[in-house]
């Protein structure tokens, strides 16, 4: 195990008959570290979690936690909290109740127990609460009541199922940073799993993006946007145009034939003698909102249809055989266009190449 590896899965698998729902996950996160789990559903997310937190054993594979194994101890045994995406609360016990149970368990000093289950109430805004049963909650309250019966017990990784995907947008903003601050307070390892792209890049120091049990590529939030490993990655995280076709040099300037729109190409990938040749296939990723709407540029589109997102507006715009999509942000005095306009459109020089 790496010095700085503090939850470490090592080929890690999973099945259900035939389903492979964890395929040969490898994994190595550091203590304090906020991991996001992303990718479509059925992808494998929920089992994953659950054998990290023991309630689904794995097939095989190993899986360590601070210089322990625990892949085959019970729950309880494993320093980790869950957080289930259907919350698992139980619906007899009061709010206080369930967020005690744990503790109980663990026979904590009744003293104790009290002070660390209003701390923890009061951490997600529940402390008014404490005497409701679940079934006098919103779904929201509930998700917090969910988590503060995790947090009361200060796992060593606290692992969160879609935590956050019941409340309203406001308050997911506010849990988010409060999952961050109580995480950099208690030194706590996360793992995160969320349908939400835009949450996971928010509030992720890396981010896992998952596909039939695998993991495409895991990476700080800014690389898996602006570097995807592959075209999965490109789509399910981010809107993407794509461009493929064959390098072309003439007259000293490289662009992609790509038998309709030539795409400019400068300069590829972030090292300068890593460029590809003239001759070769390749597929470019070029993200909406890095495209510009520039009337002196003799590239020219039609708007086909518009969508209105008040910080940007995305253009659906007809160029050649393409359908392009492009963002521009919104100022007061932003000029919106309307659907059939004519615009010039300025591609990036310098696009992502997928392989
Ligand atoms: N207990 C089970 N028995 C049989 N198949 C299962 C079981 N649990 C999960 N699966 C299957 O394993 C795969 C992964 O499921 P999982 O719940 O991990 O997906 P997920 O990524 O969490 O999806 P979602 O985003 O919908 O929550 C799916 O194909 C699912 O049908
Ligand atoms: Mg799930």
């Amino acid at each position: 195990m790496s010095e700085s590896s503090f939850l470490e899965l090592k080929n890690v698998y999973k099945y259900f008959g035939d389903v492979k729902a964890v395929d040969n996950i490898s994994i190595s996160i550091k203590r304090g570290e906020l991991v996001s789990f992303i990718g479509p559903s059925g992808c494998g997310k929920t089992t994953l979690l659950r054998t990290i937190g023991g309630f689904d054993k794995q097939d095989a594979g190993e899986i360590i936690l601070d210089n322990q194994s625990i892949g085959s101890l019970p729950p309880e045994k494993r320093s980790t909290g869950m957080v289930f995406q259907n919350y698992a609360l139980f619906p007899h016990m009061t709010v206080y109740e369930n967020v005690s149970y744990g503790l109980k368990q663990m026979k904590v000093p009744k003293k104790e127990q009290h002070d660390r289950i209003r701390e923890a109430l009061s951490q997600v805004e529940l402390g008014e609460l404490g005497d409701r049963k679940p079934g006098e909650l919103s779904g929201g309250q509930q998700q917090r009541v969910a988590i503060a019966r995790c947090l009361v017990l200060q796992p060593k990784v606290l692992l969160l199922d879609e935590p956050l995907s019941n409340l309203d947008a406001n308050l997911r903003i506010a849990l988010r940073e409060e999952i961050r601050k109580i995480k950099d307070k208690l030194d706590l390892t996360v793992i995160f799993v969320t349908h939400d792209q835009e949450e996971a890049l928010s509030i992720s120091d890396r981010i896992a993006v998952l596909n039939k049990g695998v993991i495409q590529q895991l990476d700080e939030s800014d690389k898996v946007y602006n570097y995807p490993s592959n075209k999965f990655v490109s789509t399910f995280v981010g809107q993407a145009n794509f461009f493929t076709g064959e390098l072309h040099e003439s007259g000293g300037e490289r662009y992609l034939d790509t038998g309709t729109v030539p795409i400019p190409i400068k300069k590829l990938k972030e090292k300068p003698d890593d460029q590809p040749k003239p001759g070769e296939k390749m597929t470019v990723l070029v993200r909406p909102e890095r495209i510009k709407i520039n009337a002196s540029s003799p590239l020219e589109g039609t708007i086909t249809d518009i969508i209105y997102n008040g910080n940007f507006t995305r253009y659906f715009v007809e160029v050649e055989d393409y359908e392009l999509k492009i963002d521009a942000f919104n100022t007061r005095d932003s000029k919106q266009y309307q659907t059939q306009d004519k615009i010039g459109i300025e591609l990036p020089d310098s696009p992502h190449i997928i392989n």
